[in-house]
C-alpha cells in the first residue's frame, strides 16, 4: 500500500482527545501520514461527539463541505468515529452517502482494518468506475449497537478495546510532545441521566485493571511527561476486584462497573484484593514520583468517601482540583434527571471535600469547577432560582454552563417534552453566567498575594498574537486536529521570535490560569514550558490571575 495521508479532526470531550491520540498513534505505526491541512489527506476523519445538538451541527457542515471536494476526488475516503457515529448509525450514511467509514468509540481497536479495506475499494472503484451502488456495499461499519450493554463477563471477555490502550504509542516529550497526558482508567457509563446520550455512545461502564493503568502512566512519565489526567465519566467509581479478573490472550480485562456504597469498609475490601480510586491514585501518586501532577476528570458527586479525598491531602502532587458537576439546585430537577442525589448531599460533599483539601495557608486553596443544565424539561423559575443558590453556595472557580438540548436516543427525549423555550434558556444561561462571573471574580481576587507553584503552558494567546504566531484552536469543546505532531502537540510558540520581555501563561494546581512576563533573554523559553516556576500574584480577574516570577 503507498503512504495515505490522514487528516483526523476531533470534536468534544478529553475522552474524544485521548482516542484520536491513540487512533493516530495506531495508524502512525501502520505507515499512515498525518497532516494538519484536510486539503492534502486522502483519509479524511472525523472523531465527533453527540452530547449536544451544536456539536453535531458542526460535524454535519463538515461532511457537506467534503462532499463538494470528493465529486472531484472519489478516492477520497471519510470517516466519521466517535460517539455521533455510534449514536447515528447507519442513518448517518443514508443522509450523507459521503461517509465511507463509521466507527463507534467501542469499536476504534478495528478502525485501521476499516480505513485499509475502505482505502482500497475506494482505489479500486475509482479506477473502474462502477456506479453508486457498489460504493454503498463498499462501506466499512463498526459500532457496538445494543451489545455495549451486554452482561459483564462477556463484555470484559470481549473488550479487545483494551488492547489499544494497551498499544499506545509513547513519543518522547522532546519529540515536540506535550508534557501532560491523559490516561483513561474507565471507560462507558451506567449512571443513565436522562438527558445524556453518553450511556448508549460510550457502552456499559468497564474498569481498566490497576496494573494496565500504572504501567502506562510510568511509559508516559518515562517519556517526559510530568502531568496526567485520569479519565472517566465518574471517575471517582473506579473500583476493580482482583479475584473476579478475566485474562484473555494473557491480557487481564477490564470489569463491568457496578453499584456499590461507598467505600467505606476500605481496609476489608483491600484486604479481599479490591483496588478503590483511593488505592488507585495513592499508587500512581506513590509509585512515579516523576508524574508531578496527578488530577482526575469528572468526578460524581454521590462516589466520593472520605478514602479518597484523605489521600488527595496527604499527596502532594495529587492536584487540589475537583470537577463535581450538580447540573441542577433544585431538587425534583435532579430527580428528574435521575441523578441520584439531592442539592442537600451536593452541599455536604463540598462542606467535607474543604474541611479536608481547602489549605490556602499552605498555598493550597481547593478549586472546585461544575457543570449545569439551564432549561431541563419543567424547569420553573423557582427551580431556576434553586440554581442561582446552588451556584451560590457552591462557590466553583467556574461553571460550564449548557442550554439543555434534547438528545435522541436519551431517556428524557421520548418521555419529557423539551418545553421550555429557547428565549428562557437563553435569559437563563446568561443569568447564571454573571452570578457565577462575579464568583469566579472573587475567587480570583482571593489569590492576589498568595504564591503558587505554576506549570508553565506556553507565550499566551495575547502573546502569540502580538507576535503573529497561528493560534490553533484549544482543547476542551472545540475541535483539534491531529497534524504532524502527536495528539496533544506542544503550544506552537514562535520561540526564536520570543526573545526579549514576553508573556507567558500556566496552570496552578487549582486548574487556575495565570499569566506572568518573563525576560526570555535570561530564561531560554524552551527551557521554561512543561518546567514549574514559582509565581507570586499580583493581579486577578475572573478569568485569570497575573503574577509575578519569583
Ligand atoms: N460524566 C460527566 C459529564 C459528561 S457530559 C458527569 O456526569 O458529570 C458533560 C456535560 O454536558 C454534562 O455534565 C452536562 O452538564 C452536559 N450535558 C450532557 N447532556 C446534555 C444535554 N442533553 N443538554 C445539555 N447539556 C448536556
Ligand atoms: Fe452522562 Fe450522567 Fe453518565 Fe455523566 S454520569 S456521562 S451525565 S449519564
Ligand atoms: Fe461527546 Fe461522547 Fe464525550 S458524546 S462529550 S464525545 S463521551
Amino acid at each position: 500500500m503507498p503512504p495515505r495521508t490522514v487528516y483526523l479532526e476531533t470534536f468534544g470531550c478529553q475522552m474524544n482527545e485521548l482516542d484520536s491520540e491513540l487512533v493516530a498513534g495506531r495508524l502512525r505505526q501502520l505507515g499512515y501520514r498525518f497532516t494538519a491541512e484536510a486539503g492534502e489527506a486522502d483519509v479524511v476523519l472525523y472523531n465527533t461527539c453527540s452530547v449536544r445538538e451544536r456539536a453535531e451541527q458542526k460535524v454535519w457542515s463538515r461532511l457537506g463541505e467534503i462532499k463538494k471536494r470528493k465529486a472531484d476526488e472519489p478516492s477520497l475516503v471519510v470517516g466519521v468515529l466517535g460517539c455521533m457515529a455510534e449514536r447515528d448509525g447507519e442513518a448517518m450514511i443514508d443522509r450523507m452517502p459521503v461517509v465511507d467509514v463509521l466507527c463507534g468509540p467501542g469499536e476504534l481497536d478495528k478502525l485501521p482494518e476499516l480505513i485499509d479495506n475502505a482505502v482500497r475499494t475506494r482505489a479500486s472503484l475509482a479506477s473502474d468506475g462502477s456506479g453508486r451502488r457498489a460504493r454503498r456495499s463498499a462501506r466499512q461499519v463498526a459500532l457496538q449497537g445494543s451489545a455495549s450493554r451486554r452482561s459483564g463477563t462477556l463484555a470484559a471477555a470481549g473488550d479487545t478495546l483494551e488492547l489499544l490502550d494497551l498499544s499506545r504509542t509513547i513519543s518522547p516529550v522532546d519529540e515536540g510532545r506535550s508534557r501532560s497526558a491523559y490516561v483513561r482508567i474507565t471507560r462507558g457509563c451506567n449512571k443513565f441521566c436522562t438527558y445524556c446520550v453518553v450511556p448508549n455512545t460510550r457502552g456499559a461502564e468497564m474498569h481498566r485493571p490497576p496494573e494496565n493503568i500504572l504501567d502506562e502512566c510510568k511509559r508516559l512519565a518515562d517519556s517526559g511527561v510530568i502531568e496526567i489526567t485520569l479519565l472517566g465519566q465518574t471517575v471517582n467509581h473506579y473500583r476493580f476486584e482482583h479475584g473476579a479478573s478475566v485474562s484473555v490472550g494473557g491480557v487481564v480485562q477490564p470489569q463491568k462497573g457496578r453499584t456499590y456504597k461507598g467505600a467505606h469498609h476500605r481496609d476489608a475490601l483491600s484486604a479481599a484484593g479490591v483496588t478503590t480510586f483511593a488505592d488507585l491514585l495513592r499508587r500512581i501518586h506513590d509509585e512515579i514520583p516523576a508524574i508531578r501532577r496527578l488530577r482526575f476528570v469528572t468526578s460524581y458527586p454521590r462516589d466520593f468517601g472520605d478514602d479518597v479525598l484523605e489521600v488527595i491531602r496527604d499527596s502532594p502532587r495529587i492536584c487540589r482540583y475537583l470537577h463535581v458537576p450538580a447540573q441542577s439546585g433544585s431538587n425534583r430537577v435532579l430527580k428528574a434527571m435521575n441523578r441520584g442525589y439531592t442539592v442537600e448531599a451536593y452541599f455536604e460533599f463540598l462542606d467535607r471535600a474543604r474541611a479536608i483539601l481547602d489549605q490556602p495557608e499552605l498555598g493550597r486553596p481547593l478549586m472546585i469547577s461544575g457543570d449545569v443544565i439551564v432549561g431541563f424539561p419543567t424547569e420553573t423559575d423557582a427551580d431556576f432560582e434553586a440554581t442561582i443558590d446552588m451556584v451560590r453556595r457552591s462557590r466553583a472557580k467556574n461553571q460550564f454552563i449548557f442550554k439543555y438540548s434534547p438528545r435522541p436516543g436519551s431517556l428524557a427525549f421520548d418521555k419529557i417534552p423539551d418545553d421550555v423555550p429557547e428565549s428562557v434558556k437563553r435569559q437563563r444561561n446568561n443569568a447564571l453566567l454573571a452570578v457565577q462571573g462575579e464568583i469566579s471574580d472573587e475567587i480570583s481576587r482571593e489569590q492576589i498575594g498568595r504564591e503558587f507553584d505554576i506549570l508553565v503552558e506556553g507565550l499566551s494567546r495575547a502573546e502569540k498574537k502580538r507576535r503573529g504566531v497561528d493560534i490553533k484552536p484549544g482543547s476542551g469543546m472545540v475541535g483539534i486536529t491531529v497534524g504532524g505532531a502527536p495528539a496533544s502537540a506542544k503550544p506552537e510558540t514562535d520561540i526564536a521570535e520570543a526573545a526579549g520581555l514576553a508573556q507567558f501563561s500556566g496552570r496552578t494546581d487549582g486548574d487556575q490560569i495565570v499569566f506572568f512576563d518573563v525576560d526570555t533573554t535570561i530564561q531560554a523559553p524552551d527551557d521554561l514550558i512543561g518546567s514549574i516556576v514559582r509565581v507570586r500574584i499580583d493581579n486577578a480577574d475572573k478569568l485569570a490571575l497575573q503574577g509575578t516570577l519569583i
